[in-house]
């Protein structure tokens, strides 16, 4: 049965959920690839959980570039993945926290009722979503249901680019390019709980908010150019690639490691022609130089929800948009200007 058909014969769209009869819900939707103008927001059908899925009322959902790029369908290279001729979900948004309302007969870690925040792979500025239980973990005591939904996949961007991939351990110094961003804000407190020493590069009406989230030093962009500088690096971790390859690399100890990290690139391929040379540059010298592509993990999302609970990592939230001004959010996030996240309130 369709549903269509079931909320027609008065069926529960999903067996044992309390959604108050819903058949349908608000969902910020998109038929087509483009600029934020092409998202709706509008009535669609309740989705149902697989097996091995739960259905979350969203409480908040976040917002960043790759939802941007998803968006538009460029570069080109994400519809290989998300659909060539439209997007295939159609309801754009990843991260997300809210209350799990039902959950598929093989799902046994998650109840209804309970708080959780994770990542959706088929969209999450709706009311509700349906989520693979694995991408959920409970939201700590200490996180608003806004701050949680901030965390996924900026948070697990940052904890794998400086742990898996670089490695970082106490009294290295680590330097953070765009520390006033999704990654960034994150990374800059990630690296401190690592015990490194970290410097944030930032713009000038962000630095009050780097060294609010712990950073030892804080360099203005606009005024100094940390690749001419002096200092060397043991690990960069490059969120914006404003410079050449070859001028972030001199910031670098002789064995340090450097992550170009930045999503941004050419219409077709993004980011992957940097990707390859600096994979080929690698071969040539001791310098690690390792972009990467993140990848969602329970593991690193409890480990962070750790870090949330300590205290020693926080959700900075630049803005909030209600859900009928998604489109505006979207906006917002790609004119790449945003101080820690941006957050949907369902
Ligand atoms: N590898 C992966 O799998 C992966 C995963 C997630 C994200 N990413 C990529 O990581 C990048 C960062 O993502 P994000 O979510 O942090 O982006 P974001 O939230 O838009 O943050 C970018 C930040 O950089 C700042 N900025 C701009 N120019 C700068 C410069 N020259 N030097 C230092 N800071 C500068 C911006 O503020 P001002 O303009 O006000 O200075 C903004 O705060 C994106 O390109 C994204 O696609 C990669």
């Amino acid at each position: 049965m369709t549903n269509e058909q079931r909320s027609k014969a008065g069926t529960p769209l999903v067996p044992g959920a309390n959604l108050d009869g819903a058949a349908t819900m608000r969902a910020a939707v998109q038929h087509r690839y483009g600029p934020p103008s092409v998202i709706e927001v509008s009535d669609v059908g309740l989705p149902l959980p697989g097996q091995g899925d739960v259905l979350v009322r969203v409480g908040a959902a976040s917002v960043h570039p790759g939802d941007y790029f998803v968006m538009t369908g460029e570069p080109y290279m994400v519809r290989l993945v998300y659909g060539l001729r439209r997007p295939r979900h159609g309801i754009p948004g990843m991260d997300l926290a809210g209350v799990v309302v039902a959950v598929g007969k093989d799902v046994t870690a998650l109840r209804p009722g309970d708080e959780v925040f994770g990542w959706s792979t088929a969209g999450a500025l709706a009311e509700y979503a349906c989520v693979p239980a694995d991408n959920l973990v409970p939201v700590p005591a200490n996180l608003s249901v806004v701050d949680a939904a901030a965390v996924a996949t900026s948070a697990m961007t940052a904890l794998q680019a400086l742990r898996k991939i670089a490695n970082v351990r106490p009294g290295q110094t680590v330097l953070v390019t765009g520390a006033s961003g999704g990654v960034g804000s994150f990374a800059v407190q990630i690296a401190k709980a690592f015990g490194a020493e970290v410097t944030g590069v930032c713009s000038t009406r962000n630095i009050d908010l780097v060294r609010s989230l712990g950073a030892d030093h804080v360099i203005d962009y606009t005024r100094t150019d940390f690749t001419r500088s002096e200092n060397r690096y043991d690990v960069i971790l490059d969120n914006v690639e404003a410079q050449p390859l070859a001028a972030v690399r001199r910031a670098l100890t002789p064995t340090g490691t450097l992550i170009p990290n930045s999503g941004r690139g050419g219409r077709w391929f993004g980011p992957l022609g940097r990707i390859v040379k600096a994979r080929v540059l690698s071969g040539f010298t001791r310098q690690l130089l390792l972009p990467f592509m993140s990848v969602g993990k329970r593991q690193d999302l409890l480990a962070l929800a750790e870090l949330l609970t300590a205290g020693q990592v926080r959700s900075v939230i630049d803005r909030t948009y209600p859900l009928d001004e998604a489109a505006d959010a979207l906006r917002y996030v790609g004119a790449g200007h945003t101080r820690g996240k941006v957050v949907i309130t369902v």
